[in-house]
């Protein structure tokens, strides 16, 4: 079996996850870890037993034993380290939002254009057995026509209100996954209307950001539908989706599986990995399988950019309290 070898950028909460699970994902040898941080980069290389770490963040996906990009920095690096690695011609495994603007990621998919470099992006949930098993009945048109979507996404407890500030806000970093997924499920979004809440912590105001919203969405295709995001639950993380259509429903609820704040603080990333852990090793074995058959990963940067430039319109409206039609945000 062919071996890659990975500069992984990034060690911090998800980096570290995600580390954890290469040490099980045959054909991956992470040849150098590298963060701002020297110090997490270090740990980050123990996790895996890398042989190097850095903080020379360009040299790691410049290192000529090097043949994979994979990266977990904050958002708005992204799209620059995308571009190093592309522009070196290695391929890219890399945490969603694809960046934190449409005009980044036009760039981005011109360059990916132009130099044929597969480019992934991670969304995890796509790969989560249940998804996967409702996506089936969908696709054999169990459902009949979809005419509804429903779905909620809440945190056990809020990240950081340093990491909220450069996160983008609630539907560029969190409901983002339910924006991909309605998108994936249903088809193209064409108008959303936010309204959202500061409840859980004041410290979200400061941060111009709610830690709590409700988004109703139309799609081109007729079917309406609501997503509910919150940044705080007692009872654990709250996953739930359900999509409605002519025939029958698929109905997905993850909240009874997550350990619960009542038991001691859950952090974010904790919650995610117990409800999501299969799906994170899942995505990442499929990004090396698609390499190995030189198949194309999905999703890309076009198929990541629709769900950002729908959370963008959603971030829009929240500010404004109209709602905003998902074309009218450009690059
Ligand atoms: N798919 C998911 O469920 C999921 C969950 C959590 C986070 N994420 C995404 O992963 C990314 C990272 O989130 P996190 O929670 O791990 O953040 P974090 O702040 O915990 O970790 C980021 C790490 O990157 C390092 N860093 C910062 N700038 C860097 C740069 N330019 N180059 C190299 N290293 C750099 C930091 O020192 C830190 O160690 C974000 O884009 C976030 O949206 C996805």
């Amino acid at each position: 079996m062919q071996t890659f070898r990975v500069a992984f950028l990034g060690a911090g909460r998800i980096g570290q996850m995600h580390l954890h699970n290469l040490r099980t994902i045959a054909g991956v040898q992470v040849q150098v870890v590298a963060d701002t941080s020297l110090a997490a980069a270090a740990h980050g290389a123990t996790i895996v037993a890398a042989p190097r770490h850095t903080d020379d963040i360009s040299a790691a996906i410049a290192d000529p034993e090097v043949d994979v990009v994979m990266i977990c920095t904050p958002t708005g690096s992204h799209p620059e380290l995308i571009r190093q690695a592309v522009l070196a011609g290695k391929p890219v495994w890399c945490e969603k939002p694809v960046a934190l603007t449409m005009p980044a990621v036009q760039q981005l998919s011109d360059l990916v254009d132009q130099h044929q470099v597969p480019v992934m992006i991670g969304y995890m949930r796509r790969f989560d057995a249940r998804y996967q098993r409702a996506k089936a009945r969908l696709d054999a048109g169990e459902l009949g026509r979809i005419e509804r979507w429903h779905s909620q996404s809440i945190d056990a407890s809020p990240p950081s209100l340093a990491f909220i500030k450069t996160s983008g806000g609630i539907c560029i970093d969190m409901i983002i996954h339910d924006f991909d997924l309605a998108t994936y499920f249903v088809g193209e979004i064409d108008t959303v209307y936010a309204q959202g809440t500061v409840v859980v912590d004041p410290g979200f105001i400061d941060a111009g950001d709610v830690d709590t919203i409700i988004v109703t969405v139309r799609f081109k295709n007729g079917a309406i539908g609501v997503i509910t995001g919150g940044r705080r639950t007692a009872w654990g993380y709250d996953i739930r989706t359900e999509i409605v259509g002519s025939q029958e429903r698929a109905y997905i609820a993850l909240q009874s599986a997550t350990p619960s704040n009542h038991d001691g603080d859950v952090s974010p990333v904790e919650a995610q990995t117990h409800t999501f852990g299969d799906a994170y090793h899942a995505e990442l074995t499929y990004f090396f399988d698609c390499l190995r058959q030189g198949i194309t990963p999905r999703p890309g940067i076009a198929e990541a950019g629709q769900s950002l430039q729908v959370a963008i319109a959603a971030t829009q409206s929240l500010h404004t309290g109209r709602p905003v039609r998902v074309s009218d945000i450009s690059a």
